[in-house]
């Protein structure tokens, strides 16, 4: 059977039984701000919300998450929640209100200067203040105490996402017994010895093991987990089961690589409307239509390789300079918890960088760089990868990438090559990529040429396979392989 989103339709009643489902992340879906006065909402960029707003819209659930945007407030209910998707309801979001301290010190502190540099090893050092790990916990428990009162009369699932709610699971576990609770971490899990830093591992380890289930991307951050927990706990690792003990509870460990809605972009990639947009947009940066395009859409962030992706582009013209004015590269970078030192050392490094290789290399009618800026909608950004020769997606450390999915699923004609960093989980499925280390600049450079000079069969065969891949392992069948293992607990 292929999973798709009427299947899992089918399967979700009997797959959740009378259980509630609810989900919390940090991020949510649908972010409610102010334009021009009037109230406008708007969907963020993260791997996390993009893969599950369309499971949230067949399994018709709550999603519990921080209300970030200006205009959030005023569009809620009494009880803080609003049915998502605006245009056309089908689940309930309710939103849960941080203060600034809690958000500085929970999301940009803790989670994202602590927790996501740790697991990602990108040569960022991580900080663990001890104020930041205060606020963490606190908002942690705030999220503990919204979902303890939704639970209290009906059966429930809690489907937690992400580093940033690690404690989650024992807090809900210990007030009631009853919910069923797992987390899906997106990010990679380091190994051991990366981890130990870490002065709070314990508690941390101890928040996720208290889940019932715990999943990660790939096989190796399952086996990094369960060594950390060797080192640090005293558990029993059942193996066999690929489980773990702790304190006479099991916590069963499995890998679920991610994935997107390989129909549904396919659809948006074939309609007259994105062919539209993308005649509107080549037209917008003057593109002629011989000009082979390469597109990389990130956000900006110190883990994604954009620093390492444009140097590659500056070296592919310095050694082929025969490709001037007849290659572009489009790279759309949204600003990201800009808040953080690093990022804003980041994004400042890009311009300085952007600058100096247009100028460079740059002729009276062409410069190879066009860096976009500003939030593109949906069926804009399936435009650019449907308009795109080659997509270029060189993370120094992903959990899985889900840029590389969209861009073959929106591929409808084949006609694209993808070239993809060996250090995302994405690698491991994506057969048919051209495969590169970020950090090897020159050989980045020469996997453009080799993509600028593939001849179309191959391109099309490759594209074929990967596209045979990623419709087959899309976002219901990991959602449903997911909610299926929790049948067995
Ligand atoms: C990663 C994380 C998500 C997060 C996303 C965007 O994909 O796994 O949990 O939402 O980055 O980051 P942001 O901090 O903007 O939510």
């Amino acid at each position: 059977m292929r999973w798709t989103k009427s299947a899992l339709k089918a399967r979700i009643s009997d797959i959740i039984g009378n259980r509630q489902l609810i989900i919390a992340t940090n991020r949510e879906p649908y972010i409610h701000i102010y334009k021009e006065g009037k109230v406008e909402y708007m969907r963020p960029v993260g791997g996390a919300v993009t893969a599950l707003d369309p499971v949230m819209r067949v399994c018709n659930g709550t999603w519990v998450a921080h209300g970030s945007g200006a205009a959030d407030k005023e569009v809620v209910n009494k009880k803080d929640e609003i049915r998502v998707p605006p245009e056309d309801p089908q689940y309930t979001l309710k939103r849960i209100w941080l203060t600034k301290e809690e958000e500085n010190g929970y999301y940009y502190g803790y989670s994202n200067k602590g927790l996501w540099p740790l697991c990602h090893m990108a040569y960022t050092r991580p900080e663990f203040e001890e104020i930041d790990w205060a606020y963490y916990k606190i908002v942690n428990q705030k999220f503990a105490d919204t979902i303890l009162n939704l639970a209290k009369h009906k059966k429930t699932f809690v489907w937690i996402h992400d580093y940033h709610l690690t404690l989650l699971g024992k807090m809900l576990k210990e007030k009631n017994k009853k919910i069923l609770t797992a987390n899906f971490f997106h990010i990679p899990w380091p190994n051991p010895e990366a981890f130990r830093i870490c002065p709070q591992r314990k508690e941390i380890l101890e928040g996720l093991l208290a889940n019932d289930l715990l999943g990660f991307h790939i096989r190796y951050h399952c086996a990094n987990f369960m060594e950390t927990v060797k080192l640090d706990l005293e558990a029993r690792i059942d193996n066999e089961k690929t489980a773990v003990v702790y304190g006479g509870h099991e916590t069963l460990i499995r890998a679920f690589p991610i994935s997107v809605d390989f129909d549904e972009i396919s659809k948006i990639a074939e309609s007259g409307e994105t062919k539209k947009t993308v005649r509107h947009i080549k037209e917008q940066f003057s593109i002629s239509p011989e000009t082979f395009v390469m597109i990389g859409l990130d956000r900006i962030d110190y883990t994604k390789g954009i620093i390492e992706k444009i140097q590659a582009v500056d070296r592919f013209f310095e050694k082929f300079p025969e490709y001037k004015e007849k290659v572009v590269f489009i790279q759309k970078g949204g600003l990201s918890r800009i808040h953080i030192g690093a990022y804003k050392d980041l994004n400042e490094e890009i311009n300085n960088l952007v600058e100096n290789v247009n100028w460079k290399h740059s002729t009276k009618k062409w410069f190879p760089v066009i860096f976009v800026r500003k939030h593109m909608a949906r069926k804009e950004i399936v435009a650019l990868h449907k308009m795109a020769n080659a997509c270029l997606v060189s993370p120094v450390h992903d959990g899985m990438n889900l840029v590389c999915k969209e861009y073959v699923a929106a591929k409808n004609d084949l006609d694209g090559t993808l070239i993809l960093s060996q250090f995302t989980g994405a690698a491991r499925e994506l057969e048919g990529a051209i495969f590169v280390n970020p950090y090897d600049r020159e050989g980045f450079a020469d996997a453009i040429k080799e993509a600028v000079i593939l001849p179309k069969e191959e391109r099309m065969r490759r594209m074929k396979n990967l596209r045979k891949t990623v419709k087959e392992n899309n976002i219901y069948k990991w959602a449903g392989t997911f909610l299926e293992e929790l049948k067995k607990i």
